[in-house]
């Protein structure tokens, strides 16, 4: 079986005259169906990476295969782009029409799908997306994470095999994240879309099936949530955390509690705990 994303050794730089790389040779393979979280501090080519991953950029050294489509075939461009959706940051960017339903109809308009096709489409993709209710209202009176899920829609209803969200909750209150992130669970493991999520949050990343961080334009660790979350110093050396429940399972041992290792939910942390007291 082919892989969702195959980018080999992908290097790029924003000035051709500079020796400053924002990606510096990484790597970054997507199992069909696997759901991978991509964390890393501020700067640290995220960004730069994952426009890779449907050839918004091209890399100057490397390969970008998607489902072995090469970025830089031009021939491919249009299915690529079909294949790998990217939601981003700021929803207000993303909306375009006045009316929910319009707003996610739009591209698939602009595609010259047939008009019975759009609706069917877009009822699935809002429906898919938990926005179906508010598809008469006006995006601009939505939640901010009601008006992510809008533009999620709009995305999937171009049906692509791949998602990839650029801190797609990175402006919302902790309700909408919540929201937001159990739409794309239910996008992952219930309508079987791969999912290349980068974030800040480490509660988030715990939730994925896989976690890769970057440091200066870099992959340099990979793994299981529980496998990345163990390393909390090496974390730090990134300028990354690790989720709550770790931290509390770390500070805990210091203290010379005996909890086990791979501690990432709250729920395994309460679990632990309880055990001590047993
Ligand atoms: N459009 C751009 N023009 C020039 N430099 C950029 C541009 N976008 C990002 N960079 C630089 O590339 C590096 C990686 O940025 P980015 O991929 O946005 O990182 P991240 O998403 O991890 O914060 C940074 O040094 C940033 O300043
Ligand atoms: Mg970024």
């Amino acid at each position: 079986m082919s892989k969702m994303i195959d980018a080999d050794q992908i290097r790029f730089r924003y000035d051709p005259e500079v020796d400053n790389w924002a990606v510096d040779g990484a790597s970054l393979k997507v199992e069909k169906g696997e759901f991978v979280a991509v964390l890393g501090a501020n700067g640290c080519g995220k960004s730069t990476l994952a426009k890779h991953l449907n050839a918004i950029l091209l890399p100057e050294a490397g390969t970008v295969l998607v489902e072995e489509m090469d970025t830089k075939d031009e021939e491919q461009l249009f299915q690529i782009r079909q294949t790998v959706g990217m939601v981003f940051q700021n929803p207000d960017n993303q909306i375009v029409a006045t009316v929910v339903e319009e707003d996610v109809a739009f591209a698939l308009e602009n595609l010259g799908v047939p008009s019975d096709q759009i609706r069917q489409r877009i009822d699935q993709a809002m429906k898919m997306a938990g926005i179906y209710q508010h598809r008469n209202k006006a995006p601009h009176k939505l939640s901010g994470g009601q008006k992510q899920r809008v533009a999620i829609a709009g995305v999937i209803a171009m049906r692509p095999d791949c998602l990839v969200l650029d801190e797609a909750t990175a402006m919302l209150d902790p309700r909408g994240r919540e929201v937001v992130m159990d739409t794309i669970r239910t996008l992952n493991r219930e309508y079987g879309i791969t999912v290349v999520a980068i974030t800040h949050y480490m509660e988030e990343a715990a939730q994925a099936d896989r976690v890769v961080v970057m440091n200066g334009g870099k992959v340099v660790l990979e793994g299981t949530p529980a496998q990345v979350f163990s390393q909390a110093d090496l974390l730090r050396e990134y300028h990354l955390d690790v989720p709550q429940a770790t931290e509390l399972r770390d500070e805990l041992v210091k203290l010379g509690y005996d909890l086990p290792q791979g501690i990432i939910s709250i729920e395994e942390c309460a679990q632990a705990i309880y055990k001590l007291f047993q």
